[in-house]
């Protein structure tokens, strides 16, 4: 039976504005997570703590999380590579980050210049850390259902990664479809392999839509008892090293799928949408979604 209530982090902030090649005025971004907190999301990813050279947009995390205005109950985790990161976000005041590694060693190389087992030890120190400031760590696997250099990624190397990071001391693992390139049936292969070393709720879906199969496979992994999905609003999103990927699935694509379920959400779907048209305008194009030019439309 499918979950009654599911958790959705809005990475519209982080994933989402990453890729975009104007540099976005941090207000903008402030504005972006304010507004997500007001449709109810209770969980936003605010920032990432990376090189500026390797991410420019980024390069103001430090003011996004001295300048967003923290709601009760809401959290606003960051990706965090590495110690310095880890560093740079505390002194930011963040309670809750992530580290990221893959599943294709040629992805590992490309997003953080290391090979998969120099990047978890690398995460050790920032486990470390992060243990002693009492902070909650995401893992995220990236490539679980397809690499833009190797292709295919077995299964098991997804569960490999995946506990390794869980038995560092991940709180969750979050498993990327970098390139959106997965289907259901893989999907569900991947989770049953994964779920054999990492208790399955402590995963994540987190489902770029490049190629419109993310609502498929959050279905899939809804009824492989996951309750735990990423979602960037409006569909915004890609990631500058893996060519040609699109947006996370849509916040509200999923917000509608869930209410047509039953399955409880808390977010109010009339104000993300207007939140979708209004960071879209902000961009200069029109929602991605499907659900947002439907509900505009009407
Ligand atoms: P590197 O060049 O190997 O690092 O990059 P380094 O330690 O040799 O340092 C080089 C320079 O970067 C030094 O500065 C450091 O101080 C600086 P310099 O001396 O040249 O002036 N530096 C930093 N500055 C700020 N914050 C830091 C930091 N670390 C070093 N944390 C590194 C290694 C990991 C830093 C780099 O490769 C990097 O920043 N990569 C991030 C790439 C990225 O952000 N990718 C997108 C996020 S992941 C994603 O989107 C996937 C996900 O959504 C899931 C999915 O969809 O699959 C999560
Ligand atoms: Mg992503």
């Amino acid at each position: 039976s499918l979950p009654t209530t599911v958790t959705l982090l809005d990475v519209g902030p982080r994933d989402g504005l990453q890729n975009e090649k104007q540099i976005i005025a941090t207000d903008i971004k402030v504005d972006l997570i304010a507004r997500l907190g007001a449709a109810g999301l209770r969980h936003i990813e605010a920032t990432s703590f990376v090189s500026p050279k390797w991410v420019p947009q980024m390069a103001d995390a430090a003011e996004v999380m001295a300048r967003i205005v923290r709601l009760p109950g809401v959290s606003y985790p960051v990706l965090t590579p590495n110690l310095k990161g880890f560093e740079a976000a505390m002194a930011a005041g963040a309670t809750s980050v992530a580290v990221f590694a893959a599943a294709s060693e040629t992805f590992s190389q490309k997003n953080i210049n290391c090979a998969i087992a120099e990047s978890l030890q690398r995460f050790e120190p920032v486990m470390a850390a992060a243990r002693a400031a009492g902070v909650p760590v995401r893992g995220y696997v990236s490539c679980v259902l397809g690499c833009p250099y190797e292709g295919e990624i077995a299964p098991q190397a997804v569960a490999d990664v995946s506990a390794a990071l869980f038995d560092m001391g991940c709180d969750d693992i979050g498993l990327g479809d970098t390139i959106g390139t997965g289907t259901p049936g893989k999907a569900q292969a991947m989770i049953a392999a994964v779920a054999r070393r990492v208790p399955v709720d402590r995963l994540v879906g987190h489902y770029h839509d490049t190629y419109g199969q993310a609502l498929a496979n959050i279905y899939a992994s809804l009824e492989m008892g996951l309750s735990h999905f990423d979602t960037s609003v409006g569909g915004l999103g890609g990631c500058p090293y893996a060519k040609g990927a699109t947006g996370n699935v849509a916040t509200e694509d999923v917000v509608y799928l869930l209410d047509g379920l039953g399955i409880a959400t808390g977010i109010d779907l009339e104000a993300l949408v207007d939140t979708a048209a209004w960071i879209s305008e902000q961009l200069g194009r029109p929602p991605a979604s499907r659900v947002a030019r439907a509900l505009l439309a009407k």
